[in-house]
C-alpha cells in the first residue's frame, strides 16, 4: 500500500534521510519511531506529497506521490506536526470544509463528517470554535480532518506529542479503534507508544533506518547476550567464584549487587546458578534481566543501554 524506496532528502548541506526504504501492506499499523531529529516528519512529508525528496520514491496504492499527487491525496489522510486546523472556525464546519478540499461527494459529505466525530468522539464540542478547545481536542479534530473522506492510509506525525496522559492514553485507543479500516503509519519518539498500538516498528536514527520487525522480533535482537542480576547476603568478589565458567562476558557489581553478563547459551545460564549455589555465598536474589525493546531502541538510537 506504501512503498518507499531509497529516499534522499537534502536540506542544503544537511542531510535529514539517506537512502530509506520501507513498504507496508494493507492494514499495516506501524509505528516509525526515532529520537528527535532522525527524519520521521521530512519522510512523512515526502510521503504525503509536501514535499519533494532530493532522490528515491514513494508510492502510495502504486501511485507515484509526485506523478500521481491527486490519485495520492484522495487515498491518505495526514495529521502533521502541527495539525492545520483553524482555530476561528466551528469543528463540524471545517471538517465539511475539508471533505470538499478531499472532494468527497457533496452527498456524502453529512455522513462522512458524521462518521470521523463518532469516531474522534467530538460529539460534545462539534459546534464549538476550534480555537476554544484543549489541546488534546484540538488534536482529535486533527485526526478527524485526516480521517473525514475515509482515506486508506494514515499518516499521523506524532499524534499524541504535547498531551496529558489521560489525552493520551485516550488517542492511543482511538488509533486502535482505527486498526483495521485503514493502514497506518504512526510517528514518535516513545517507544511505549509503538508497543501500545503498533504491530511493527520502523527505527530511525540519524536520517537512516537502524532496524525494521516486529515488536517481538525487535525485543529479541540481543538474544545473543543475556545478562542475570544477583543479590548475596554478604560482601564477596564474584569474580573469583566463576572465572572458570566458559561463556561470560563480565562480572560486574561491588558488595551485595552484581551483573552477569554471559552469551545466553541455557547451559551458561545453568552453570552459573549452580556454581553459585555450590558456593555457599548466600545467594538472595537472582533473577535474568531480558532485554526489552526500550534497551534495543536505545542501544540502536543512543548507542547505549538503559540503565535499570
Ligand atoms: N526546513 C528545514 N530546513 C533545514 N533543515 C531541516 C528542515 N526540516 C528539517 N530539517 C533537519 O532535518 C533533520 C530531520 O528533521 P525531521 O523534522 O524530519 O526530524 P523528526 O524525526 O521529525 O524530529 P522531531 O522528533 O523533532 O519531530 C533534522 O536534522 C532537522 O534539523
Ligand atoms: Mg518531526
Amino acid at each position: 500500500m506504501v512503498e518507499v524506496k531509497d529516499l534522499c532528502k537534502n536540506y542544503g548541506p544537511v542531510c535529514a534521510i539517506d537512502r530509506v526504504s520501507f513498504s507496508l501492506k494493507k492494514g499495516d499499523v506501524v509505528g516509525f519511531l526515532g529520537p528527535n531529529g532522525a527524519g520521521k516528519s521530512t519522510t512523512m512529508k515526502i510521503i504525503t506529497g509536501f514535499m519533494a525528496p532530493t532522490s528515491g520514491e514513494a508510492k502510495v496504492d502504486g501511485f507515484d506521490v509526485f506523478e500521481y499527487p491527486i490519485e495520492v491525496k484522495k487515498r491518505i489522510g495526514y495529521l502533521p506536526e502541527t495539525p492545520p486546523v483553524y482555530t476561528d472556525m466551528f469543528v463540524r464546519d471545517y471538517l465539511e470544509y475539508v471533505a470538499q478540499l478531499k472532494k468527497v461527494e457533496s452527498s456524502k459529505i453529512k455522513s462522512f463528517v458524521d462518521s470521523a466525530i463518532e469516531k474522534t468522539h467530538l460529539q460534545s464540542v462539534s459546534n464549538r470554535l476550534i480555537g476554544v478547545l484543549s489541546k488534546g481536542f484540538r488534536q482529535r479534530v486533527g485526526i478527524a480532518q485526516a480521517l473525514v473522506s475515509h482515506p486508506e492510509v494514515l499518516i499521523l506525525d506524532e499524534p499524541t506529542v504535547g498531551l496529558d496522559p489521560k489525552q493520551v492514553s485516550e488517542i492511543r485507543d482511538l488509533i486502535k479503534q482505527l486498526k483495521g479500516e485503514h493502514t497506518i503509519i504512526l510517528s514518535t519518539h516513545i517507544l511505549s507508544e509503538v508497543q501500545a498500538v503498533c504491530d511493527r516498528a520502523i527505527i530511525i536514527n540519524k536520517g537512516r533506518i537502524v532496524a525494521e520487525d516486529s515488536i517481538a522480533n525487535l525485543s529479541q535482537l540481543e538474544k545473543g547476550s543475556a545478562s542475570l542480576k544477583v543479590r548475596l547476603r554478604t560482601e564477596v568478589n564474584l569474580n573469583s567464584f566463576l572465572s572458570s565458567i566458559h561463556g561470560l562476558i563480565s562480572v560486574q557489581g561491588q558488595g551485595l549487587d552484581w551483573e552477569i553478563k554471559f552469551n545466553g547459551d541455557n547451559q551458561v545460564h545453568d552453570a552459573i546458578l549452580s556454581q553459585l549455589v555450590q558456593s555457599k555465598i548466600g545467594l538472595v536474589e537472582f533473577f535474568p534481566k531480558k532485554m526489552d525493546l526500550e534497551d534495543v531502541f536505545l542501544k540502536l538510537t543512543y548507542g547505549q543501554e538503559a540503565s535499570v
